[in-house]
């Protein structure tokens, strides 16, 4: 890939001088994904790594939310994100005082956040989850009923696993929510045989006609370990350009949406990042420590 190749020869050099590594999500684009990542995965291995790297600088090239969870758990580390502007509907859709009121409504019920939620949400939490992990983190609370914020399609598939009841609240992914089962109806239409994976944040009518629903990593293993003959991806659109590339026997068919905020990462703002040492994530120590917890709880549910 010529074009890249000057930005690509640079942050290599770059990441060599800085003592930096690149966690990059499993949405990036292949250019980042493969050529510039010493990290690839979902949020739940990007948040693993996180806590084991020595490097002195960690370039998160993922979305804001992914960004702070890093400090989080790196808080002497110096951070960095290329885009700050890369947000998220989901951490959008909820504020600290949000979670307040939720607790008040419905007192002693525990509450578990999604990853993707401000560092401010996290502090107001008692657990995180990720996708690829709700359902172990739901049912390790060992309760009748737990509140989970702020996905209300990850909260009812995750619900729809478990007797433990489920409050939801109302945030949805605006990439995940365009899915519909109408959709999954045609592809196998058009595709008969055709293995349809969904994202967890896709409405419970989509992971209801899908043949599986998981993480972004764990659809990755499925294609692995089951090797469809033919398969869809219903999530963000470089996750099957990126998976794709170690399957060639396998054929894609690609209808996706794009996440923009996600899609705001490039290589140029990598390589700025690494030469500026910009944008350095940041978080306030008080509020820091209250929302590093429920991450940490978190990452000790095995
Ligand atoms: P994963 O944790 O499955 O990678 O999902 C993160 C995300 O933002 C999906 O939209
Ligand atoms: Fe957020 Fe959805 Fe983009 Fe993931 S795909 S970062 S959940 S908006």
């Amino acid at each position: 890939w010529p074009v890249f190749a000057d930005d690509i020869d640079a942050i290599l050099d770059l990441k060599r001088r800085r003592n930096a590594v690149i966690l990059a999500h499993n949405y990036m684009a292949p250019e980042i994904f493969h050529c510039v990542s010493d990290i690839v995965g979902d949020s739940l291995a990007l948040a693993r790594e996180a806590t084991k790297t020595d490097a002195d600088v960690i370039v998160l090239a993922g979305v804001h939310f992914m960004a702070e969870t890093a400090k989080l758990l790196n808080p002497d580390k110096t951070v960095l994100i290329p885009d700050s502007r890369a947000g998220c509907s989901l951490a959008e859709s909820i504020t600290a005082a949000d979670v307040r009121l939720m607790r008040k409504t419905h007192p002693g019920v525990p509450i578990v956040s999604y990853v993707n939620t401000s560092a401010a949400v996290k502090a107001e939490s008692d657990i995180c989850c990720t996708s690829g992990n709700a359902l172990k983190v739901v049912e390790s609370l060992g309760t009748d009923c737990v509140i989970m914020l702020p996905d209300e399609y990850l909260a009812q598939n995750t619900a729809a696993r478990t007797r433990v009841k489920i409050i939801t609240w109302a945030g949805h992914c605006e990439v995940h929510e365009r899915f519909t089962a109408a959709e999954v109806r045609a592809l196998r239409a058009d595709y008969p045989g055709i293995t349809i994976l969904a994202h967890p944040e896709c409405p419970p009518a989509v992971v209801a006609e899908a043949d599986y629903a998981g993480s972004t990593a764990d659809m990755s293993a499925y294609v692995e370990r089951e090797k469809p003959a033919r398969v869809v991806l219903l999530t963000e659109c470089s996750m099957s350009d990126n998976v794709a590339v170690h399957h060639p026997d396998v054929s894609f068919v690609r209808p996706c949406n794009l996440c923009p905020h996600m899609k705001r990462i490039t290589l140029p703002k990598i390589r700025r990042a690494l030469e500026t040492m910009q944008e350095e994530v940041t978080i306030d120590p008080a509020l820091a420590e209250r929302a590093r917890r429920p991450v940490a709880r978190m990452l000790a549910v095995r």
